[in-house]
C-alpha cells in the first residue's frame, strides 16, 4: 500500500490505522464514520456493501473496528448484512486490551420501528450482548432477553441522548457503520468527527443507497487528513470541520463571495 498522507510512503495492508489515535470528544463520545463506495456513489452492489471492498477495505474495516468501543450501526443494515458479534480473535482481542478495550465492541443497533428478530445472528451468542438503541414509545419487548435497550427521546430516538448513554456505559470512541440513513441523522445532528471512506475503484450505476440517505440543513465540509492507495482502492480519511463560532456579525467592506 502507498500512502500519500498524513506522510507519504509505504505501509503493509497489515499496518493500515494500525497506529489509529483518536480524540476524546468533550461532551460525548468520539464518533467516526466507515463506509465503502463506488466511483459513482453507490454504497451498495446487489443490496449489500460487501461486493464493493477489497483487501484494503477489509483491512481498514478490521482496524476501525478494533479502536473502537461500541458499533453504531442502524437496523437497516443489521438486517440487510445480517449482522453478527465481532469476531474476537486473540490478536485482536490483544490489541484491544492494550488500548484499555475490552475484547469485543458492543454494536449498538438504531431502530424506530423496534423491528428486529430476536433470532437474528447478532442476538444468537449468550456470551454477548448488544445493545439496541429506541424511544420510549417503540415496543421492543421481544428483545428484553436477547439486548440491553437503551431508550433515547419519548417518540423519536434523541441521537445525542443516546450518544451520552452509551458514554455512561463507558464509550469513548464510537464506529458508526452506516447505513445510509443513520449517517444522515447523525450528521445533521452534528455529531460525526471524521468518515473513513473506502472508494472502490467501480462503477454501479443506478443505485438505492449512497453513503448518506437524507437531507442535510447545509452542506457539511471536510478535511483530508488520510489518503493511502492499494490496488485501485483509495482510503480517504476525513475530518469533519465544524463552523467558526460567530464573532458577532459579518465583517464590513469585505471581498463579495459567490
Ligand atoms: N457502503 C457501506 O459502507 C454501507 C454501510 C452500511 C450499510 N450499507 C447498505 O445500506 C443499506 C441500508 O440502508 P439504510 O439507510 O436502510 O440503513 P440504516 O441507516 O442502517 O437503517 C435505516 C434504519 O435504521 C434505523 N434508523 C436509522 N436512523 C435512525 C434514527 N435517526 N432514528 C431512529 N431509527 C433510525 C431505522 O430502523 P427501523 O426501520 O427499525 O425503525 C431505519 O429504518 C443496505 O443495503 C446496506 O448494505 C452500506
Amino acid at each position: 500500500m502507498q500512502r500519500f498522507l498524513p506522510d507519504a510512503g509505504d505501509e503493509s495492508l497489515a499496518d493500515v490505522y494500525a497506529d489509529l489515535t483518536l480524540p476524546d470528544a468533550a461532551a460525548r463520545p468520539y464518533v467516526y464514520v466507515g463506509m465503502v463506495a463506488s466511483v459513482d456513489g453507490s454504497a451498495v452492489v446487489d443490496g449489500r456493501s460487501t461486493g464493493l471492498g477489497g483487501a484494503a477495505d477489509r483491512a481498514a474495516f478490521r482496524r476501525l473496528r478494533e479502536t473502537c468501543d461500541v458499533i453504531l450501526v442502524g437496523a437497516g443494515t443489521v438486517r440487510g448484512e445480517d449482522y453478527r458479534p465481532p469476531r474476537a480473535p486473540d490478536d485482536v482481542v490483544a490489541r484491544r486490551a492494550a488500548r484499555g478495550l475490552a475484547a469485543r465492541a458492543t454494536i449498538a443497533v438504531v431502530t424506530a420501528s423496534g423491528q428486529l428478530d430476536a433470532d437474528a445472528r447478532l442476538f444468537a451468542d449468550p456470551t454477548y450482548r448488544p445493545v439496541v438503541v429506541t424511544s420510549a414509545a417503540t415496543d421492543v419487548a421481544h428483545l428484553a432477553d436477547v439486548a440491553d435497550v437503551v431508550r433515547c427521546g419519548e417518540v423519536a430516538v434523541d441521537l445525542r441522548l443516546a450518544l451520552e448513554r452509551l458514554a455512561a456505559r463507558g464509550a469513548a470512541h464510537v464506529l458508526c457503520e452506516g447505513g445510509p440513513s443513520l449517517n444522515a441523522s447523525l450528521l445533521r445532528a452534528g455529531l460525526v468527527d471524521e468518515l473513513f471512506l473506502t472508494v472502490a475503484p467501480a462503477l454501479v450505476g443506478s443505485s438505492p443507497h449512497r453513503i448518506l440517505d437524507g437531507a442535510l440543513d447545509a452542506p457539511v465540509e471536510l478535511e483530508l487528513v488520510g489518503l493511502r492507495h492499494h490496488e485501485g482502492e483509495l482510503l480517504l480519511r476525513y475530518r469533519v470541520r465544524r463552523p467558526a463560532p460567530p464573532t458577532g456579525g459579518p465583517p464590513a467592506g469585505g471581498e463579495p463571495s459567490r
